[in-house]
């Protein structure tokens, strides 16, 4: 089984985060984002993986090769952003067969060895409220019969959430490299919604499959929710524990290292490895590796690595009846 990352976005809706941090490693529930998604995929039998990479690639790649050195691994840089169709022709080789693809900040749970053996071409869906922001998909009789790249009037709710496993990769790849030399773009960009359409019409059968977990990671809000339910799914705990002279309200992931204080952690709060945490309450956040906290009152908050929180004790002298706020 192959399949192709694209992993090269910037992230930008993530940053101040994202400006330093590679999206892809971002960790959810104290593992990276992207061995939430390759980690399914080799238990369903993945042998080859081929990245896209962008924006501070080279740290991606130490860490996939460290960690899935089993696997043939590539990292085809992309050097200019012109669109996920673009990325995904720089992952297919000629004579290409059936090739799995699965963007590098779709966090998913579902049955990839029943994807897989699907006779047709697989695409991911699910319904959404506004499907505006995404692909969208309109299905006739059990299959997908048209296809459109973020319409500004949806004639359906069915989203494709970034999910496709295509039984005939040379056809893709050709229909892309048409589409490339003959400039064909929608909204500035190579899309791969447009080249799955040109299939569509070349009489390619698509299935759409319903995928109910799946977790975005795209900005500060779906991040901390993805956050929510993978550190729910690790930590089945249901009382608080006391750890030192300090409490852990679960679910909670503390990495190695962490130091706790006079701190009450959680719930759905995860640590990095080596991080303080003094004198401080934190609930539902996302703490890096080697961050400090100290004399703090968190709530939804996202903190990179090494970065520093401290807020010194107020010395008050407050007179009857009155108020202090914030
Ligand atoms: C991409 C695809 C879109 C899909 C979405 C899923 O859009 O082009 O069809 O619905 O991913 O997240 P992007 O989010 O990169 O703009």
């Amino acid at each position: 089984m192959k399949a192709i990352l694209p992993v090269a976005g910037k992230g930008t809706r993530l940053r101040p985060l994202a400006h330093t941090y590679p999206k892809a490693l971002i960790p959810i529930a104290g593992r990276p984002m992207i061995e939430w998604i390759m980690d399914p995929l080799v238990e369903a039998g993945l042998q080859e993986a081929v990245f896209i990479v962008g924006w501070l690639g080279a740290e991606i790649e130490a860490h996939v090769r460290r960690r899935y050195g089993q696997l043939a691994l590539r990292f085809v840089p992309q050097g200019e952003m012109l669109g996920l169709g673009h990325a995904v022709s720089l992952g297919l080789d000629e004579g290409e067969g059936e090739v799995f693809i699965i963007l590098g900040d779709t966090l998913f749970e579902a049955d990839v060895a029943a994807i897989r053996a699907c006779p047709h071409s697989v695409l991911g869906v699910k319904e959404v409220a506004d499907p505006r922001r995404f692909g969208v998909a309109e299905l006739d009789q059990g299959r997908i019969v048209r296809l459109v790249e973020k319409p500004a009037e949806p004639r359906s709710n069915l989203a494709l959430i970034g999910l496709y496993n295509i039984k005939d990769g040379e056809a893709l790849r050709l229909t892309l490299k048409d589409m490339i030399e003959g400039d064909v773009k929608t909204r500035g960009e190579y899309q791969i919604t447009d080249a799955l359409q040109r299939m569509i019409d070349a009489g390619h059968a698509f299935q759409p499959w319903g995928i109910d977990g799946w977790y975005d990671c795209g900005k500060k809000e779906t991040l901390l929710e993805t956050n929510r339910h993978y550190l729910g799914r690790l930590d089945s705990r249901r009382e608080a524990v006391r750890v030192g002279d300090s409490i852990v309200i679960p679910p909670v992931h503390l990495g190695t290292g962490v130091q706790l204080s006079r701190s009450v952690v959680g719930p759905f709060v995860s640590v990095g490895e080596g991080a303080t945490l003094k004198d401080s309450v934190v609930e539902d956040s996302l703490i890096c590796e080697g961050a400090r906290l100290e004399g703090v009152v968190l709530r939804e908050a996202v903190l990179g690595r090494e970065a520093l929180v401290r807020q010194p004790p107020r010395a008050l002298h407050v007179s009857d009846n009155t108020e202090v706020d914030g």
